[in-house]
């Protein structure tokens, strides 16, 4: 590929770590990614959690109902996994078709509160997962108010993941979001059963973007932004073709008003512009050509289905996308809001 392409074209992309949030706003932000991906992984940390599969049955329907006329997307659903979800329902899991559960640690991050305190205790309902090839999805930080937040992601491996690995070894586990050096190398070494997604923002900023000029809540996530060191070793990743790295946007909205607070929320949202911004960190890195393994095969493929068979266009434009949008009777502001990109999807 030239290295000043201004035309992408790539097979339809699947995100595979996406929050949709529930009523109202599912109508703001299901277009979003509909627009551009074929399916998406969708995150079950609605109030109250999705925990079995008829509540999954019935969300994946409110999802479809928000896609606008004419596209084609497909959400992927999953549960969340408790201290009490029981084995029996992995197997209604699988037949209404949902691919995953996700696993938070209690209290690691926004609705957690249902969370696992104990993996321990979920090792039952872990056994019929590995059985029935549905997926872990993890959630890696541990919640030690001890334990330094910028280390939280490095001490998980150590303390939960590695035992985790070793107890499951065919239990299929998506390391999600990862946000540092230590975890891209675990993933890198730790075999064919485990992956790793990637967040966009997590390739273009570093922690400094929390501060610069003063504190910046959009930039606000979880696992939080790292040092530029850890960003690098992010883009390294994905830009290697190992095919156990993909795209995973971790688009979080929340209204700007709680982001905007004492207390702010946990969240990025991206999914207006997400292949924009992954193009822009991989271009950055002078990698376009390994952006289609990354955003289109390699997350089916761990998953164990088939690759789209569409294709999107992205095209070099400098353009600005909105700086906020309705979301329900409050407004929600994209990462970055105001900002130019320099990628531009067509359609
Ligand atoms: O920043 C985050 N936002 N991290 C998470 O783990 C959850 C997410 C959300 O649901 O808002
Ligand atoms: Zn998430």
């Amino acid at each position: 590929m030239p290295p000043s392409i201004d035309t992408l074209t790539l097979t339809r992309p699947d995100d595979w770590h996406l929050h949709v949030r529930d009523g109202e706003a599912l109508n703001t932000v299901v277009p979003h990614t509909a627009a551009q991906f074929g399916r998406a992984v969708i995150m079950p940390n609605l109030k109250p959690p999705v925990t079995t599969a008829a509540q999954a049955l019935a969300y994946r329907s409110r999802i479809a109902a928000a896609v606008p006329r004419g596209m084609s997307f497909e959400p992927l659903m999953t549960l969340y996994l408790t201290d009490n979800l029981p084995p029996a329902e992995i197997a209604r899991a699988k037949d209404a078709g949902v691919v995953a559960l996700k696993l938070y640690p209690a209290g690691a991050t926004t609705n957690s509160d249902a969370g696992v305190t104990n993996l321990r205790k979920t090792y039952r309902t872990l056994e019929a997962m590995q059985r029935a090839g549905l997926l872990l999805l993890v959630h890696g930080e541990v919640t030690s108010p001890d334990i330094d937040l910028f280390d939280r992601e490095a001490v998980f491996i150590d303390q939960q993941l590695i035992p985790l690995r070793r107890d499951f070894p065919e239990l299929k586990i998506v390391f999600e979001h990862i946000t540092t050096r230590e975890a891209a190398q675990y993933v890198e070494s730790a075999g064919a059963f485990t992956a790793a997604t990637i967040t966009a923002h997590h390739l273009l900023y570093n922690r400094n973007a929390i501060f610069l000029g003063g504190v910046r809540p959009h930039f606000y996530c979880l696992p939080v932004l790292k040092r530029e060191l850890h960003r690098q070793a992010l883009v390294s990743a994905a830009i290697s073709g190992a095919p156990q790295f993909f795209l995973g946007t971790d688009s979080a909205p929340h209204p700007a008003h709680l982001k905007e607070h004492a207390s702010g929320c946990a969240g990025c949202y991206t999914a207006h512009a997400a292949m924009e911004l992954y193009a822009q960190a991989f271009d950055a890195a002078g990698a376009l050509d390994k952006l289609e393994g990354f955003a289109s095969f390699f997350g089916a493929d761990f998953y164990g289905l088939p690759r789209n068979s569409g294709q999107i266009t992205l095209r070099r434009e400098t353009w600005t996308p909105p700086a906020s949008f309705a979301f329900g009777a409050a407004e929600l502001k994209p990462l970055a809001s105001g900002e130019a990109l320099q990628w531009r999807l067509q359609n």
